[in-house]
């Protein structure tokens, strides 16, 4: 019996940072970044503005689109790379301002693979009867890993300095990826369904022998001090990322695995009306439709307005496509992901006659 979606939601910091603004901060142009990646802008959370707090705002925006009040959800899966503290996490602080009691609260770090393993997980623990309502929740603040110093505050329009050559050397450093992070976050409410709706099956993949294709290695107990300046002046704390193989990676694994669920679950890529992919890059979506011979508008895509937004991806876009009409009674999509760790793989589910749109 496949858990069904009745309700999603989505928290957007209102700091919209265009192509053209980055240009003012350093040596880049919405040319290179559009062309290379379809980001047009993203938005950036403000200064105190962590993820548990878009986490908690999209999940109150998610329970009241199903109607549903916090005292009756069983459980929340809380997936993020950017967590407000190392410790403890952002589930239960999402819990509590979620206003959700004292439920099971999960925290798992799957990075932009997170929403994809939390929803399966949600249709795991509705499936087993081990709850009957479970809120997924993916929020990113990547603002925290923007190396730009005082720039940012150029950015978010809150300065009018001109940027300092350090801050524009540091931001240069950082440009092959800074510019395709977006910050937000999107929930979606679980419950049970019908076998012929909500989640058909899925399939899920791990291979940690990727691992250095995108990671942060510092901090961390590797380490023998967990946290160090110098970890910090060698820039150990921001992402460091092979982007020609990952891209690579992405257009091969997230095709393989929609094909997988379809296998697994009995149908054929001509019944797909719609594919939720992770959104890393245009080309890689491109390359979806490409590797899977479907039209290119069946793999949905609001790149353009967010960038990459990790975990928060997949339920941001579900919204977006169920808002604009693109999901409606019985339409049949796929989701798919894949991202750090490395973690990806594909969920194939049937939307039901009545969930809303908010
Ligand atoms: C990152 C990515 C957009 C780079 O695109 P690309 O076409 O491979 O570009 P390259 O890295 O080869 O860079 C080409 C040139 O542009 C320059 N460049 C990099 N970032 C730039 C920027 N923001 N603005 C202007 N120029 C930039 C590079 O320095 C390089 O210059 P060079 O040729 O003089 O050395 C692309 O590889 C990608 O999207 N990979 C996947 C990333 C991903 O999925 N990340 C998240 C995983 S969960």
């Amino acid at each position: 019996m496949g858990a069904h979606i009745t309700g999603s939601g989505v928290s957007l910091p209102p700091a919209i940072v265009t192509n053209d603004d980055l240009a003012t901060i350093m040596d880049t142009s919405d040319e290179w970044i559009a062309k290379r990646s379809g980001v047009r802008q993203r938005h950036i959370a403000a200064p105190g503005v962590g993820s548990a707090q878009l986490g908690a705002e999209a999940v109150t925006a998610a329970l009241d689109n199903a109607g549903i009040d916090p005292s009756s959800v069983d459980a929340i899966v809380s997936a993020t790379m950017t967590p407000d503290h190392y410790a403890p996490g952002n589930a239960p602080l999402i819990q509590d301002r979620a206003g959700l009691g004292s439920i099971a609260a999960f925290e798992i770090r799957q990075q932009c693979g997170g929403f994809l393993y939390g929803l399966d997980m949600a249709d795991m623990l509705i499936a087993t009867e081990r709850a009957e309502t479970v809120v997924v929740v993916g929020a990113e603040a990547h603002r925290g890993y923007m190396p730009y110093g005082d720039s940012l505050d150029i950015l978010l329009g809150t300065s009018t300095a001109e940027p300092t050559p350090e801050d524009t050397e540091r931001a240069n450093e950082s440009r092959a990826w800074s510019v395709l992070f977006g910050d937000a976050g999107a929930a979606m409410v679980l419950q049970p369904g019908t076998p012929e709706t909500g989640v058909l099956g899925s399939t899920l993949h791990s291979d940690g022998s990727l691992f250095d294709l995108i990671h942060v290695p510092a901090p961390g107990f590797v380490h023998t001090y967990w946290s160090t300046t110098e970890q910090i002046d060698a820039g150990l704390h921001n992402p460091q990322m092979n982007g020609a193989e990952l891209f690579r990676q992405a257009v091969r694994l997230m095709p393989d695995s929609v094909r997988t669920v379809l296998d697994r679950t009995g149908y054929s890529l001509d019944d797909v009306e719609l594919i939720i992919a992770h959104q890393a890059n245009q080309r890689i979506l491109d390359g979806i439709a490409k590797q899977l011979g479907v039209a290119p508008g069946i793999v949905a895509s609001n790149i353009a307005m967010y960038g990459n937004t990790t975990a928060a991806t997949l339920p941001l876009l579900f919204h977006d496509c169920k808002n604009d009409g693109r999901v409606s009674e019985d339409t049949l999509l796929a989701f798919t992901a894949f991202g750090a760790g490395a973690h990806w793989g594909a969920l194939l589910y049937r939307e039901p006659a009545t969930t809303a749109a908010s």
